[in-house]
């Protein structure tokens, strides 16, 4: 690919409103800049993000914002806008989008709409030469999949959880246990000093051979034995092991099946055939469970990536990079005209649903129109 690309990034699917600049060339892929707004502290007194303030936030903070990451970029030639369009909290998204539907529509810009999986899926490629196909564990706070990554846009879905997110726990069982928000960092703090042995907690799908996971149950349980034994600082960080531990199993247990899957129906290209297993999202964060997931690749013959801690947790580099992608792919297959996608661009709609493989998820009845609500379909 030797067109250079520099592309401007936007997300504000969540509780963080991020800009970024990528650029693409014949060297690889730079980020120039990547500014990130947290908004942790405005939801923390609720214990959890709320949409709406969340909505005010963004449209307080987009503009400072996008001007901080262009100046640090240097103000270069912006080529192609790219914003996360869902899934997500609709408030938040539609302000990132609409910002970046005025910016592109002011210079003239191809506006590419990207699902916000998506970004975290091609997080990897941001600093690692990552080639197609790949195995991802997607570990966030509204997701929770193996997927099969066989190119840009095209994503076949392993497995998911049928409940909560793995984050989702983290973050409510921290919250029962009075570790503020957001939960996951707190209970991995809260877990060093603790034992992982303690207290037994319940392994979800025990009957099931696939992919899927499940942690209410383990919401549910560790609630209750925060209840009854949690007296002492000990007990608490006892407790925070044993959650961590029980969640660290059943991702490394999934993602083993998952390695079996891909290595029987993928056939793999490039470095002389060794697979990566790419773990991104927030949880990713988690030292526990990237240490055991490594250990799992290597045992399987995978080769273990991760990207930079600043790149799993949301940031608008992963989707630069994913707007980038998908630009640059309709361009090479000279599929689409630069007035249809900056067309197509501006009537983009922002959707808080939006899952990466649509066609396994619309299968899936627990997915239908009257299914499965919210960011987990
Ligand atoms: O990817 P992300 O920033 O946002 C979503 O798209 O959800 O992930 C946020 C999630 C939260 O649930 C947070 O508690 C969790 O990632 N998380 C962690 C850690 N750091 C962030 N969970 C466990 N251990 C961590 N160190
Ligand atoms: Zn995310």
């Amino acid at each position: 690919m030797s067109e250079t690309l520099t592309v401007l990034g936007i997300e504000s699917s969540c509780d963080e409103t991020a800009v970024a600049v990528v650029r693409r060339s014949a060297a690889g892929v730079e980020v120039l800049s990547s500014v990130i707004h947290s908004q942790v502290v405005k939801h923390a007194e609720y214990g959890g993000v709320v949409p709406e303030i969340a909505a005010r936030s963004h449209v307080e903070t987009i503009d400072d914002l996008a001007q901080r990451a262009l100046a640090e970029a240097g103000y270069p030639a912006i080529d192609v806008v790219a914003a996360t369009a869902g899934p997500g909290l609709i408030g938040g998204v539609m302000v990132g989008l609409s910002f970046a539907k005025g910016f592109a529509f002011a210079r003239g810009l191809p506006l590419m709409a990207v699902n916000h999986l998506e970004g975290h899926a091609l997080s990897a490629r941001l600093t690692e030469d990552v080639p197609f196909p790949f195995l991802l564990l997607l570990v966030s706070g509204g997701h929770c999949q193996l997927l099969s990554v066989r190119g840009v846009g095209d994503y076949e879905r392993l497995g998911t959880t049928i409940d909560d997110a793995a984050g989702e726990a983290f973050d409510k069982i921290a919250k029962v246990l009075g570790l503020g928000y957001p939960g996951g960092p707190a209970l991995e703090k809260a877990a060093l000093s603790g034992n992982p042995d303690r207290f037994t907690l319940p392994r979800a799908l025990l009957g099931r051979k696939d992919c899927d996971f499940s942690f209410s149950g383990l919401k549910t349980a560790a609630a209750t034995l925060a209840y009854e034994h949690v007296k002492t600082e000990q007990d608490r960080a006892d407790l925070c092991a044993c959650v961590q531990a029980a969640i660290a199993r059943q991702l490394v247990e999934r993602s083993g099946r998952a390695m079996t899957l891909f290595k029987a129906h993928t056939c793999v290209a490039g470095n002389e055939n060794v697979p990566a297993f790419v773990v991104a999202g927030g949880v990713a964060a988690n030292a526990t469970i990237r240490r055991e997931l490594q250990a799992l690749a290597g045992r399987n013959g995978f080769r273990f990536l991760a990207p930079p801690l600043k790149y799993c947790t949301d940031n608008a580099a992963m989707i630069a990079l994913a707007g980038l992608e998908h630009y640059a792919k309709l361009c090479k297959m000279g599929l689409k005209e630069r007035e249809s996608l900056i067309a197509e661009g501006l009537a983009a709609l922002a959707r808080p649903r939006w899952p990466l493989d649509e066609v396994r998820a619309l299968a899936d009845p627990i997915h239908k129109k009257q299914g499965r609500k919210g960011a987990k379909s």
